[in-house]
This record gives C-alpha cells, structure tokens and sequence, in this order.
C-alpha cells in the first residue's frame, strides 16, 4: 500500500507546493514556491528535505528558473541555473545526477519555453521513477526477513519516508512493507539530534499509519540492543562510494558501532541513484556543516529569513560553540546488504551490481 497522506512535493501549472518539513509535527503548512531562488531557500533551509525528495525539488526549481526567462537561450545562463541549485546541499548525490540530466536535455533545445517544459517533465518524471523503485525496494527488502517471524522489531535512523521520497519510502518503505505483507512491525526511532526527523517526522508517519513506534534518544541505541530483541537497523542513505562506504545523517555510523557490537544486522536502503562509483571511498564525499545554532538551540527550526534568536531559546550557555556536520560516514564493514530496487546485496558486489 502507497501512503498517500504525506505529499511532500506536489506540482500544479507552474507552481511548486512543499509540505514545510519544519513545522511538523506541529501543524502541516504547505509552502507556495514560484521561483528558482525560493526553491532553492526551501532545500537549504530543510523545508524539504531527504536525498530524492531534494533531486526531484531541485528539477521542479529548475523549471520554475527557465519559466522566468524568454526567448533563445545562453550557455552562460543555463550553467548558472544549475550551478546555484547544485550548491543548496551537498551530500546527497541524487541531486548531481538529477542536475546532470537536466543539464544534458537542455542542450537539445534552444529557447527557455522549451527548456522549462523538458524539465518539468523531467520533474514528473524523476518523481514517478522515484515512487515504483521504493516500491520495490521495500518488497525486495522483505526477503531478509524470515517468513515465519510474525513480529519484527526494527531501529531506524532519520526520516527515509514518504516525506524524504516521492512517496513509500526506503527504509521506512520496507518497513511499510513488512506490516503489507502482515507482520507485525515494532519500530524504534531514533530522534535525529539535532534536526529531530526521527521524532518529528519519522514517529509522525508510523503514527498516522498505525504503527507501533517508540523514540528513543540517540545514545539510546546500546541500551536498546542489550535489552530488546532487536531484528534488524534499517537505515537510509545519502551517497554510496564504489566500496559500499556510505553518507547518511549525522549518528548512522555511531548507530551501525553500536549494531556490531550486538551483531544486528544492519540494512541500508538506497535506490540506484545513491550510489557514486566515481569515489573510491566514503573519505572524498562532501559533509555538510550546517549552523552552530541547530545544537545549542530548541529553537532552531525558524524560518531562516533574519530570524533573531532570543537567549530564552538555547540549550547551551550563551556563546558556547557547536559542531553540526549534518552527515556521517559508515565504514562498508559495518553493512551487511544494501536493499535496492534490484535485490539485495553486500558492499563487495556494488560494481558488479551497477554495472548491470
Ligand atoms: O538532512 P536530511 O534530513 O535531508 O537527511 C536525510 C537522510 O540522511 C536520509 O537518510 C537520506 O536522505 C535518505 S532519504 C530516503
């Protein structure tokens, strides 16, 4: 079953509409975005966010940029559309190749009217690829699974949901999947300091869907392994180098230690379009540093236009610095099998898998 309550992206004539991720789970607004510089406000800014919900985000400004402009178009200004959206967020790759396809429908055509509609389709199109892989993906997914358990319990890290996709989801899409195929699926959450997807965002989807879920903080993980019987972490990604090191939110690889340690067997959910094979390793891809604020605050989530941040809202004494890389990296050895769209597989076969 597709969940159909969280549609993060929705697209109508020319106008983008974004369920404002910040907000949850507090209320839902939705955010009207009609030009490039807004989109791309929205994707730094974590409005919306989640590697293929920003990819698909990033096309549909794309086309809202091109709809701005007339008549024949300049190399000069197609590259500087691209490059400005390319910059909002750097770790997941989705959005490079996203970008890359745009780039190279566009060179086909020669004034902006024809621009913008190659990339709304492509938009749609992104959107549409996006929904059928997670879908299999999370039935693929089903196959680690031993068909005579009839209640499993699963740690998740972040929000790798319907409102990170285009719909379903990948590690809560398995998940999502399980209790399809009538399993009984106790899920725990865990908060995802400092931007709190795990409690916000991924606790609000197994809610409104029905499903058992408990938060837990995020140095929980040893205590949860020593006391429940934990089946399996599930767990989403960012960019996978060719030996399986993976990017994912900050507190994944503290999570996979952990794992090991109590050998759970420990997933991760990726579509093709997360996996790089021009890095070798995990060493080379890009962490985002986000603002010391998101640590020291409870009152970060504002709208980042000039927001002026009160002493009443921090955490932290006044004037303490923080760290806020918003990624880590997995070490291929912590991962027993990425669950993709096509099959199941360990680190050591992602060449050959891709090159298929
Ligand atoms: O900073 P975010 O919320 O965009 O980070 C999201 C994640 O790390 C997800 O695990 C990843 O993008 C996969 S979503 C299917």
């Amino acid at each position: 079953m597709v969940s159909d309550r969280f549609s993060p992206i929705s697209w109508q004539t020319g106008e983008l509409t974004l369920l404002d991720q910040r907000s949850l789970p507090k209320q839902k607004t939705f955010l009207k975005i009609r030009t490039v510089d807004e989109t791309i406000f929205a994707i730094r800014e974590m409005a919306v966010r989640g590697a293929p919900a920003i990819a698909i985000t990033g096309v549909f400004g794309l086309a809202l940029g091109a709809k701005a402009k007339s008549g024949e178009v300049s190399p000069g200004e197609l590259t500087d559309l691209l490059s400005k959206v390319m910059e909002s967020r750097p770790t997941a790759v989705n959005l490079s190749y996203a970008l890359k396809e745009a780039e190279i429908r566009a060179k086909q055509v020669l004034v902006w009217e024809d621009v913008f509609s190659i990339w709304e389709t492509l938009a749609l199109e992104l959107m549409q690829n996006d929904l059928s892989d997670n879908l299999n993906l999370g039935k693929n997914g089903l196959s680690l699974f031993s068909e005579s358990k009839s209640e499993v319990h699963i740690v998740t890290h972040c929000n790798t949901g319907a409102l990170a996709t285009a719909g379903h989801g990948t590690a809560l899409g398995v998940i999502r999947s399980l209790r399809d195929a009538g399993k009984k699926v106790i899920v725990y959450a865990d908060e995802t300091r400092p931007f709190l997807q795990g409690s916000r965002l991924t606790a609000f989807e197994m809610m409104e869907e029905g499903i058992e879920c408990y938060i837990i903080t995020d140095g929980m993980s040893g205590w949860l392994f020593n006391n429940r019987k934990i089946d399996a972490v599930l767990v989403g990604c960012d960019r996978v180098a060719a030996n399986g090191d993976t990017a994912n939110k900050i507190g994944t690889y503290t999570l996979a230690i952990s794992a090991k340690q109590h050998e759970v067997p420990f997933y991760v959910c990726a579509t093709k379009d997360s996996f790089d094979l021009k890095l070798e390793t995990g060493s080379s891809i890009p962490i985002e540093m986000r603002r010391e604020e998101e640590v020291t605050r409870f009152d970060f989530l504002k709208d980042g236009k000039g927001d002026i941040f009160l002493p009443e809202g921090m955490t932290a004494p006044i004037g303490a610095r923080a760290l806020n890389p918003s990624f880590d990296i997995t070490p291929h050895s912590f991962i027993r099998n990425f669950i993709t769209e096509f099959g199941c597989f360990p680190p050591e076969e992602i060449r050959t898998r891709l090159r298929k």
